[in-house]
């Protein structure tokens, strides 16, 4: 056993320190963190090993997703309300929350081909492609696809979620009308159109971005903006990128829980951009 630099017993430690010991009375940090509910969550349906880690993962997924979520939305108001400091903090946040979750992915890389099939059976046709929360993400960015609603039609109150994320403008939608209000040339098409709608880059706002991007001194917090968005971006097409990866090693070619082709599936989303006219303007500078 190492020994400790000063005198004092490691048990002796904690009486010395004052820690509290006794919680009949007082909320303890389980309490207050509701662990009971949080651990008792996992409820593997195989008998192998590795399903603990499979369930882990994409709870801890969705709990970071539940935080990315409060902060967009938050960060999507206090833009349309011109309160530009505090959003900045929050797609900060969220672009370190996504960053983690690409890093976690080297946990769920450890599963091997022959882990995972012990376990597939049991998931039959559940799959991320089915998160609500994912989805809401994805709106809140301006991925918008009426077809991502059907998967939540058999819940109500889900489906009340997501639509309300599927019709309500996006961080890209309220960052154009910023730059608008601003007096930058952004059409009206992309400042009063149908949220719904999957976003279309124009070369009118790609002018607008080009603007602030070539006088940052005159538009400086629009600017930052512009780099906040491109940090989200980066950050979401990584986490996607190793998506496909682990997918691509543990299932191979094989058809996704949630009926698609799998990688291929998977491959295509990596095209899709979110806010195209802040990677085009690149080109022009
Ligand atoms: C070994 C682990 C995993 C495998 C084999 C896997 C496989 C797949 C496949 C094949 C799809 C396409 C839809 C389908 O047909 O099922 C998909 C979609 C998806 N998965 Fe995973 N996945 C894994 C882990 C995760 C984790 C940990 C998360 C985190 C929450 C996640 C979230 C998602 C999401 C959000 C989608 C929808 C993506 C989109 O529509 O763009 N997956 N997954």
């Amino acid at each position: 056993m190492s020994t400790c630099p000063h005198n004092s017993k490691p048990e002796d430690i904690v009486h010395e320190e004052g820690a509290q010991l006794d919680f009949s009375r007082d909320m303890s940090y389980g309490d207050y963190l509701n662990l009971d509910a949080i651990l008792n969550a996992q409820k593997p349906l195989s008998p192998a090993h590795d399903e603990l880690l499979f369930i882990v993962q994409h709870q801890t997924s969705e709990l970071w997703m539940k935080l990315m979520l409060h902060e967009l939305h938050a960060a999507i108001r206090l833009i349309a309300a011109d309160e530009l400091q505090p959003a900045f903090k929050m797609l900060a946040r969220v672009s370190k929350i996504m960053e983690q979750l690409v890093h976690a992915w080297d946990v769920l890389a450890t599963m091997t081909p022959p882990e995972y099939s012990a376990i597939r059976p049991y998931l039959a046709q559940s799959s991320g492609f089915q998160s609500h929360q994912y989805r809401c993400i994805e709106f809140a960015m301006g991925n918008k696809n009426a077809a991502m609603l059907k998967p939540h039609q058999h819940n109500a109150e889900r489906l009340a979620v997501v639509r309300a994320a599927y019709e309500a403008p996006s961080l890209y939608d309220e960052a154009l009308r910023l730059l608008a209000r601003r007096g930058l040339a952004v059409p009206q098409s992309h400042t009063q159109r149908d949220w719904t709608q999957a976003y279309e880059a124009s070369d009118e706002v790609e002018q607008a971005w080009l603007q602030v991007y070539r006088h940052p001194k005159d538009h400086w917090d629009l600017y930052q903006l512009g780099e906040e968005l491109t940090d989200l971006e980066d950050a979401f097409r990584l986490w996607r990128f190793r998506h496909v990866t682990t997918v691509e090693r543990v299932i191979g070619f094989k058809r996704g829980t949630g009926g698609t082709g799998g990688v291929s599936y998977l491959r295509k989303m990596l095209d899709v951009v979110l806010f195209p006219e802040i990677w085009r303007l690149r080109t022009e500078l």
